[in-house]
């Protein structure tokens, strides 16, 4: 096997044990086996017989380096956009009104269900080209602008095959219960119907990671989120919520009572709701993006959450309707300006707590034994990364043991 050794570079481990902030290592030295890091410290106490056993040495130029960003929440795969619903908006209409008349996430579907896997794989790789661009190594991608089996498909077919040739995993997650589509106007139970059977058939194709609701008086009860949970459970997935976006339906307590990996959005999570996800050690996901875009004014409770110890995730959520973004490095801007986050919760929530949101154990810090997926960036401190708006300092990324 190979052992490449990676020396001359300032590494935030994001590893609590170093007992620095960020696990911040100076002068720091990382070996790569195969796929993963086999150690990871400072250069001075790197054992000599990985030395003796080098393949390969790199000389990082005095880079920061992170563990590979992760991008926890999104919907990148999907057709048109909504630029006209922007106008609307800026007119005066709310993203509720937009969805009540017919437009926001119905609009997106039907574009989604007229294009073909080819324009829609054409229209969404540039997304995804962008987040890697930034040094995003793990991307999740939702389906739910299909809202019909065949779509649905089509939809985490395209996201599956969307990271071919790019250093970048993609995770796909079900989201069938996004909207109620348009020929089910009014029949919210019957389209709950095709829901839980769409689910064990993309199942079954080895398409779905995970599974998410959106639990939200424009979309879904408590009641039918938890049908769509008990199904999740019964085929042995992780579930996922959108909870809590536009006002307080206990999306969350039920979520944690499923054992939910994340809720995300969270703008009018309650007291209760931070205390049941604490207890079931569900991460909360940050979308500062669509707080910024929808012009929200009500936080999601952030010291709430510190005081429960809720781990937080930050992430694009990038898609058409409440965030067309693709940088997740602005993300980490917006946390801190808009969410008052500091730097390292907010590069813990796009690496640690973004990978704990999706369920994945081998990555998200750079530590033995985890996946040798980092990034090199010119920059001295980690803050910078949060700090910055519009710049991209990735010097390289380092996929799978990889470098790009
Ligand atoms: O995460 N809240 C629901 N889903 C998306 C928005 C979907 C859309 O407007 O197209 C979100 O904000
Ligand atoms: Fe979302």
């Amino acid at each position: 096997m190979n052992t490449e050794i990676w020396t001359n570079c300032r590494a935030a481990t994001l590893q609590p044990e170093w007992g620095e902030p960020y696990g911040l290592v100076d002068d720091a030295a990382l070996v790569v086996q195969g796929e993963a890091l086999a150690w990871v410290g400072p250069h001075a106490a790197l054992p000599q017989a990985y030395v003796d056993q080098c393949t390969q040495r790199h000389d990082a130029g005095g880079a920061l380096v992170t563990p590979g960003l992760i991008d926890c929440h999104t919907h990148l795969v999907y057709g048109g956009d909504r630029a006209h619903e922007f106008e609307l908006r800026l007119q005066g209409a709310s993203y509720e009104d937009i969805a009540r008349a017919g437009g926001g996430i119905a609009s997106t579907v039907k574009a989604t269900r007229e294009a073909s896997a080819r324009q829609l794989h054409t229209q969404s790789l540039p997304r995804l080209k962008a987040l890697a661009g930034e040094g995003v190594t793990t991307v999740e991608i939702k389906s739910g602008y299909g809202l019909a089996l065949a779509h649905e498909r089509k939809t985490l077919e395209v996201a599956r095959g969307l990271a071919n040739g790019l250093p970048v995993d993609v995770r796909t997650t079900f989201l069938g219960a996004h909207a109620v589509p348009p020929e089910f106007a009014g029949r919210t139970d019957d389209y709950l119907q095709e829901v839980l059977q769409m689910l064990p058939a993309l199942h079954a194709l080895g398409l779905v990671d995970a599974v998410d609701a959106f639990c939200e008086r424009i979309a879904f009860s408590t009641a039918q989120t938890q049908r769509i949970f008990e199904a999740a459970q019964s085929l042995g997935l992780p579930v996922k919520l959108h909870a809590e976006q536009l006002s307080d339906s206990g999306g969350a307590q039920l979520a944690a009572r499923f054992g939910a990996l994340s809720c995300d959005h969270l703008e009018w999570l309650s007291a209760d709701g931070a205390a049941a996800m604490a207890r079931a050690g569900s991460v909360a996901v940050l979308l500062p993006g669509a707080f910024y875009f929808l012009r929200e004014t009500r936080l999601p409770p952030i010291a709430v959450l510190r005081e429960h110890g809720v781990p937080m995730a930050v992430s694009t959520d990038c898609n058409p309707g409440s965030s067309p973004c693709t940088s997740l490095l602005l993300m980490l801007n917006m946390a801190c300006t808009l969410f008052r986050l500091t730097p390292e919760e907010a590069l813990a929530g796009v690496t640690r707590h973004a990978a704990q949101a999706l369920g994945l154990k081998d990555r998200g810090m750079l530590a033995a034994g985890l996946r040798a997926d980092f990034v090199l960036w010119d920059l001295n401190h980690p803050a910078q990364l949060s700090y910055a708006i519009g710049a991209n300092p990735r010097l390289q990324t380092v996929h799978k043991g990889q470098a790009v």
